[in-house]
């Protein structure tokens, strides 16, 4: 098997969606920390390639009095596994509004629509950067998700990642038993675990390090800390990929209401062109609208 294939897969490519949406079963949903973590079996999607999301309705109850929300929400996925019926898909959530509050709610035997895998993964280091072996990964808050699956598929194809995480406080943490490794650096800003401290701060003493170039970083989390990371790896020269969030009402390039701007002057669709980009192909990631 080649470094940066797993599983007769390539790592790294597109997975496209099925036409339409179908309906899965919600079969857990399990408090971790402040966050919670749901699972969906999905009857008939492909496995996703990690980086990419889903746009997520429950079947019941999305409608509240005042007509809202009636779009889907997009969602990184955390985990799959095929299991008996199809595959299951492991969602980190935190309740942050009305539809995240619906979908954190829900319980084992509800259904839930579900549309996907959409948008563009992650990459493997090698082809990011040319003779890159290794991988640090970024995550902040519950951006850990995408980063969960990223770090497994990982270690398949035998690439070393080394995991830095980190958290603003105890309520807004959690997740961390998606990570079946023990090497994971944490940080929180009111240090009730790790380094008192941004995350951003474990990722700059480790880009001092000799072996830094040989790594590609993956980060995903808050725009301020997205911005942080694309700064320094520019600055240390490093190649980095950011799995952004934008404002999604479709997830499939039909309304652009996840325009972003690149630093050509042009736009991209976040959720076609991205959700993962380079950080050289944005001028920014302080995207209005985005991160809570
Ligand atoms: C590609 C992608 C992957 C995501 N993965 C996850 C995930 O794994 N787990 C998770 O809990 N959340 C994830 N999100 C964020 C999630 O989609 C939003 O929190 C959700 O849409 C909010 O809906 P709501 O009805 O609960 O709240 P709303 O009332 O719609 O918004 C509540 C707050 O969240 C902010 N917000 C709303 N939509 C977004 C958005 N799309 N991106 C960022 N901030 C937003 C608003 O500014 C507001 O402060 C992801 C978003 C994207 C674009
Ligand atoms: S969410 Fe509709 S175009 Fe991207």
């Amino acid at each position: 098997m080649s470094e940066q294939a797993v599983e007769g897969s390539a790592l790294g490519a597109r997975v496209e969606a099925p036409f339409g949406r179908r309906a899965c079963e919600v079969t857990r949903n399990l408090e971790s920390g402040g966050y919670r973590i749901f699972s969906a079996l999905d009857p008939s999607g492909p496995e996703p390639a990690p980086g990419q999301f889903y746009m997520l309705a429950a079947e019941s109850g999305w409608g509240f009095e005042d007509g809202r929300p009636y779009l889907a929400r997009a969602f990184s996925f955390a985990d799959c596994e095929p299991e008996a019926g199809g595959l299951r898909l492991d969602f980190l959530v935190e309740a942050v509004g009305p539809g995240t509050r619906r979908l954190a709610a829900s319980e084992a035997g509800t259904r839930l629509w579900v549309t996907g895998p959409l948008g563009r993964p992650f990459s493997p280091p090698g082809t990011l950067t040319e003779g890159a072996s290794g991988a640090i990964l970024v995550g902040g808050g519950i951006g850990i998700a995408p980063l969960a699956i990223w770090r497994r598929r990982l270690s398949g194809a035998g690439i070393p990642a080394r995991v830095l995480l980190g958290f603003r406080d105890r309520e807004h943490s959690g997740g961390l038993e998606l990570f079946d490794c023990s090497e994971i650096r944490l940080a929180s800003e009111d240090g009730h675990t790790g380094h008192r401290g941004y995350v951003t701060d474990l990722l700059s003493v480790m880009l001092e390090g000799d072996d830094a170039t040989g790594a590609a970083v993956y980060a995903c989390g808050p725009p301020a800390m997205l911005e942080a990371v694309r700064t320094l790896c520019a600055s240390a020269g490093v190649a980095c990929e950011l799995a952004m969030e934008a404002p999604m009402a479709c997830g499939f390039g039909a309304c652009f209401g996840c325009a972003v701007p690149m630093a050509d002057g042009t736009y991209m669709r976040l959720c076609v062109d991205g959700p993962v980009v380079r950080g050289e192909e944005i001028e920014t990631a302080l995207i209005p609208g985005s991160g809570h």
